[in-house]
């Protein structure tokens, strides 16, 4: 068995306290691209990053989600990657993580003018392969009409890079006028905040930039967001493309027992659109136990186990020896399922790091409950809210 050589000290502890229980909100460089469910609160992971590693390491996420991780990594001059099964996570968190021109945003700004100013009276939205494919289901004509009219123009912008960002600014204004609300804005309303969110952006990604300069002395730090499972990460060439193996992994892995909807919006009360797909032009999974490690009602028997063991089997191969694995872990109910976790992490390989201890030397952690505001859990069979515990481990 391993001697552990981290040494956490009082302060730290302290540090981490505040952060897991922060109600902060999120704001920040790229944070805001995107709302992603259960997202990880930037100071979380910006005390997590500075307490557990050095400039120049290697910082991984193998759920990476939003990608608050990789943001929060290169803005300390960490090297990092994250994997992600849906597309809507990886693509935004590779817009999060990449650098704008000032060509390419004035490039973007004069480009919004005329597209900004197109009638959508009189205009018919095409039948394309999304709509026939139901993923259009429920989304208002007006949005429908207003987002097809930019990202018929999103092409004639000079640089991926470019078309990327403005598609993500699309997605966010989308989410913005759909995902959870009661009253679906007008194509006016739309447009203002289209336009808002193109300068904010533009800022957000500029102050990022600011930080990455001013904290490295010689190139950027390199960063990688993979659309793939991590069970299937360790053969993945970008991760062998690294200057070296991770030695931080901070991760938050699907809840276990908690139903959550990454890859669906909420439209009006309780019907639901896939609009996010036809947005990035990418194609949804196998339902939602596919971004869950299965369906949440199942998660008490093997399957979620099963799968999140595969995957940490896979994280233990490609990551360092002395590495050390931070997660926030969600619960629909500790009691049972907390047990489980750890006897999973073991069987992986890792044994866990206590970061505090009782009078009775048994190990204590931290905890915070987590509201869930989605309509689902207005119904009475849902659990209204989740507990999360940070869980510190090694490799044995
Ligand atoms: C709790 S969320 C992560 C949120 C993230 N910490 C953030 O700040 O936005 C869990 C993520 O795990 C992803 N996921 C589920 N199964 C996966 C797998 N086998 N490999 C990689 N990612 C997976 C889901 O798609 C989801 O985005």
């Amino acid at each position: 068995m391993k001697i552990f050589d981290l040494v956490i000290n009082q302060e730290a502890i302290d540090r981490l306290r505040n952060a897991v229980s922060s109600k902060d909100t999120v704001q920040g460089y790229t944070h805001n691209f995107y709302r992603y469910p259960a997202r990880f609160s930037p100071k979380f992971v910006r005390e997590v990053i500075q307490i557990f590693s050095k400039p120049g390491d290697v910082v991984l996420d193998p759920f990476v989600g939003g990608g608050t991780s990789l943001v929060e990594a290169i803005a300390n001059n960490r090297h990092s990657i994250g994997f992600d099964v849906s597309p809507i996570a990886s693509f935004v968190s590779k817009v999060k993580t990449t650098i704008l021109t000032e060509t390419e945003v004035k490039e973007i700004l004069e480009w919004s003018v005329p597209v900004l100013s197109k009638r959508l009276v009189g205009y018919k939205p095409k039948m394309t392969y999304y709509d026939d494919e139901g993923y259009l289901n429920n989304l208002p004509w007006r949005i429908k009409a207003s987002i097809e009219i930019i990202l018929n123009e999103i092409n004639s912008l000079s640089s991926v890079k470019a078309q990327s960002f403005v598609k993500c600014v699309v997605l966010r204004t989308a989410q913005w006028a759909i995902d959870c609300r009661e009253k679906i804005p007008t194509a006016t309303a739309f447009r203002k905040m289209f336009h808002q969110n193109l300068l904010a952006f533009s800022k957000g990604l500029k102050n990022l930039e600011g930080a990455i300069t001013k904290g490295s002395n010689k190139k950027a730090p390199k960063c990688f967001s993979i659309n793939m499972s991590s069970e299937l990460l360790m053969n993945c060439a970008e991760i062998k493309h690294l200057p070296a193996k991770p030695k931080l992994i901070i991760t938050s892995p699907p809840y276990v027992g908690v139903h959550m909807l990454y890859h669906q919006w909420q439209v009006n009360s309780r019907k639901r659109t896939r609009t996010p797909f036809w947005i990035i032009d990418s194609l949804d999974g196998m339902g939602s136990g596919h971004y869950t490690f299965g369906h949440y009602r199942v998660h008490g028997r093997k399957k979620y186990f099963d799968i999140a063991e595969k995957v940490f089997n896979s994280i233990h191969a490609a990551i360092d020896d002395d590495a050390i694995i931070v997660q926030l872990v969600g619960f629909s109910d500790h009691k049972k399922f907390l047990p489980k976790y750890l006897e999973m992490m073991d069987n992986a390989g890792y044994q866990e790091i206590p970061l505090l201890l009782d009078s009775l030397g048994r190990i204590r952690r931290i905890w915070r409950d987590v509201p869930n505001r989605r309509w689902y859990v207005k119904s009475k069979s849902e659990i209204s809210s989740s507990k999360e515990v940070l869980i510190v481990h090694q490799k044995k």
